[in-house]
C-alpha cells in the first residue's frame, strides 16, 4: 500500500454568494430545528440512559440544540470490553483496509459532510464559520490523510538483514486499549485523538468535553459511515473522575492521549504512577495541556505585523486556543503607535451570533469559562495594571467577553503570567534597548511553552531569540501570529507544562501508539 504526501485540503471562505455559504446557512437551520439525540457508542449498541443533558450554543443560551445521553461507570466498563472484544481483529486487520477507512473518512468531511461538521462546531463551540472550516473541515481532514502518510511511512521502516539472517520490525499496536480524553476547542483535535490511536490499530475508548459532544457525535457517525467496525472506537460522555477511577485502574490501559488543563493531565500521570504495578506494560501518557502563549517584538518590527499578529492571535475564537496570544513584549521605540492602531483594530471587531457571518467573535464555552475570565477582569488590580480596551462581560443571552487588552507594567502580573482561556492580552512595554532583558522575561516568568513569536526585521534580532527561547515554545513563529499551525506544515505541540510535546499530525506523535517488535530470522 502506498500513500503519496496529500495536499492540504484548501479552505473555503464562504463569501456571500458562494455555494458553501448557502449550503451551511440551510445545514445550520436544519440543525437548529431538530432537536437532536445523542447516544454513547459502545461497541455496535447506540446507549441511550436515563440522565440526559442538553447541549446549547454557546451564544445562545436560551436554544436548545438537543439532548445527550450520561454515562456513569457501567458504561465506561462497557466501553473499554467493547475495545478489548475487537482488538485482536483490529489490530490484524490489513494497513490498506485501515487505511483506507480513515481516508473515506476524509472524503466524506470534504464532500457529503462538511456543512454539518462545521455546523455542529459553530453552533456547539460557537466558533465562526471561518474557524469552524479551518478545524472540524480542514484540519480534521488533514490530520485524517496525513496520518495515513506518516504511517505508511512508519510501517516502511525495517532494520538491515544479511545473507542468511532476516531482520524485520513489526509496528504492533499497544497491548490493551487507548483512552482519549479531548478538548472543546478543537474538533480537529477532538476527532484527531481517537482516530490516530485507532489508526495504528488501537482500540480506544474515547471521552470528549461536554462542551464538544454536538461535533463529537457528528464525527463518530462519520467514521461508522465510513466502516470504522463496531468497538474500535467507544464514545462515552461520562464524569472524568469516573472514567479515571475505572481505566486508570484496568489492567489492560495501555495509555492516554489526552488535550486539556494541566492540572488534569498532572493528577493523569500522579493516578497512573500510583497504579503502575496493576499494567501489563508502561502505559504511553501524551497530552498537549496549557498555554501563555507570548508574542515579543523588537524594537525594528514591522508595526502592522505585530498589530495583525495580536488581533488575530489573541481574539480569534474568543481567545480560546491553546495557541492564542495572550502575553505581548512591545518595544518602548514602538509601543505606542502599536497599542493605538491595536485598540482601534479590537474596537472594530463584532461580537454575537456566529450564525451571523459577519461576527468575527462569538461566545466563550461556558459559564464556568465565563466566570474565571470575569473574575480576572473584576479584579484588575489598578496600582499594576489597566484596561485599555474592552473589559466588559454581558451572560445575558450567550457567554459573551469583550475583546479586552490589558496594560501592565509588571511583567509579573498575574494576566500576564497565568492562563486566562479567553479573549484577553497582556501587554508589557521594555526598554527598546533591553532586548535581551525581554526574552529572559519571555522566558521565565510562565510555566508553560506551548507557542510564541517573534516580529522583528533585524536578523540577528530573530537568531537571538531563537536561541534564548529554545525551550519557551514548542512552536516558535517569526514574523507571524502564533496560531494556526497547519497539519504537515507545522506539527504542534509544546513541553514544560505545555505538555509532552509530542507533536500532533506528524510520526512522533504517532510513534507513540505503536510499540516496535524486532523480529530476527536466521535460516
Ligand atoms: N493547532 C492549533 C493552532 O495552532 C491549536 O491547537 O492554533
Amino acid at each position: 500500500f502506498s500513500y503519496p504526501i496529500p495536499a492540504n485540503e484548501p479552505v473555503l471562505n464562504y463569501a456571500p454568494g458562494s455555494m458553501e455559504r448557502a449550503t451551511l446557512k440551510r445545514v445550520l437551520a436544519e440543525l437548529k430545528k431538530e432537536e437532536i439525540d445523542i447516544p454513547m457508542y459502545i461497541g455496535a449498541e447506540e446507549v441511550r440512559t436515563n440522565n440526559k443533558r442538553s447541549l446549547h450554543p454557546p451564544h445562545e443560551r436560551a436554544h436548545t440544540l438537543g439532548f445527550f445521553h450520561f454515562g456513569d461507570e457501567q458504561h465506561v466498563k462497557q466501553a473499554i470490553d467493547a475495545a478489548l472484544k475487537v482488538k485482536e481483529t483490529w489490530s490484524n486487520t490489513s494497513w490498506e483496509t485501515r487505511a483506507h477507512i480513515f481516508l473515506k473518512a476524509a472524503d466524506l468531511i470534504a464532500t457529503k459532510y462538511r456543512a454539518h461538521m462545521n455546523g455542529t462546531t459553530m453552533l456547539g463551540q460557537s466558533k465562526t464559520a471561518y474557524q469552524a472550516e479551518i478545524d472540524s473541515a480542514c484540519e480534521l481532514i488533514d490530520f485524517l490523510r496525513f496520518n495515513v502518510y506518516f504511517l505508511t511511512e512508519i510501517y516502511k521502516q525495517q532494520p538491515i538483514s544479511s545473507p542468511g539472517m532476516h531482520n524485520r520490525t513489526e509496528w504492533r499496536a499497544l497491548e490493551g486499549f487507548v483512552l482519549a480524553v479531548t478538548p472543546f476547542n478543537f474538533t480537529a483535535i477532538a476527532g484527531n485523538l481517537p482516530a490516530s490511536a485507532a489508526m495504528c490499530g488501537n482500540v480506544v475508548v474515547w471521552k470528549p468535553a461536554d462542551s464538544q459532544v454536538y461535533a463529537a457525535q457528528m464525527f463518530m457517525r462519520i467514521m461508522k459511515e465510513a466502516g470504522l467496525p463496531d468497538g474500535v472506537i467507544n464514545l462515552v460522555y461520562v464524569e472524568g473522575a469516573v472514567l479515571g477511577d475505572v481505566c486508570f485502574s484496568h489492567p489492560d490501559f495501555a495509555g492516554v492521549h489526552f488535550t486539556g488543563s494541566t492540572a488534569v493531565f498532572n493528577n493523569m500521570w500522579k493516578t497512573i504512577g500510583q497504579n503502575i504495578n496493576k499494567y501489563k506494560g508502561y502505559p504511553r501518557i501524551v497530552g498537549e495541556t496549557g498555554g501563555k502563549d507570548f508574542v515579543v517584538a523588537h524594537k525594528t518590527a514591522d508595526v502592522d505585523v505585530v498589530v495583525t499578529a495580536l488581533a488575530r492571535g489573541a481574539f480569534e475564537y474568543q481567545g480560546q486556543k491553546c495557541s492564542a496570544a495572550s502575553r505581548a513584549y512591545l518595544p518602548s521605540n514602538l509601543a505606542e503607535e502599536i497599542k493605538h492602531k491595536l485598540v482601534a483594530e479590537v474596537k472594530t471587531m463584532k461580537m454575537g451570533s456566529v450564525e451571523d457571518f459577519t461576527n468575527f467573535m462569538g461566545a466563550v464555552i461556558d459559564e464556568k469559562s465565563f466566570d474565571k475570565i470575569k473574575g480576572y477582569l473584576d479584579n484588575i488590580d489598578g496600582t499594576k495594571a489597566k484596561i485599555l480596551v474592552g473589559g466588559k462581560c454581558d451572560k445575558t443571552t450567550g457567554y459573551f467577553v469583550e475583546p479586552t487588552i490589558i496594560e501592565t507594567d509588571d511583567p509579573l502580573y498575574a494576566t500576564m503570567c497565568e492562563e486566562i482561556f479567553g479573549p484577553v492580552l497582556t501587554i508589557y512595554t521594555y526598554d527598546a534597548d533591553k532586548f535581551e532583558e525581554a526574552l529572559q522575561f519571555v522566558d521565565s516568568t510562565s510555566p508553560y511553552a506551548l507557542t510564541g513569536a517573534i516580529i522583528s526585521q533585524d536578523r540577528a534580532a530573530v537568531e537571538l531569540a531563537t536561541q534564548k527561547l529554545r525551550h519557551s515554545a514548542g512552536n516558535f513563529y517569526i514574523n507571524d501570529k502564533p496560531t494556526g499551525a497547519v497539519v504537515g506544515q507545522q506539527p504542534f505541540g509544546g513541553g514544560r507544562a505545555s505538555g509532552t510535546n509530542d507533536k500532533a499530525g506528524s510520526m512522533i506523535n504517532l510513534y507513540r501508539w505503536l510499540s516496535a517488535r524486532t523480529i530476527k530470522e536466521t535460516f
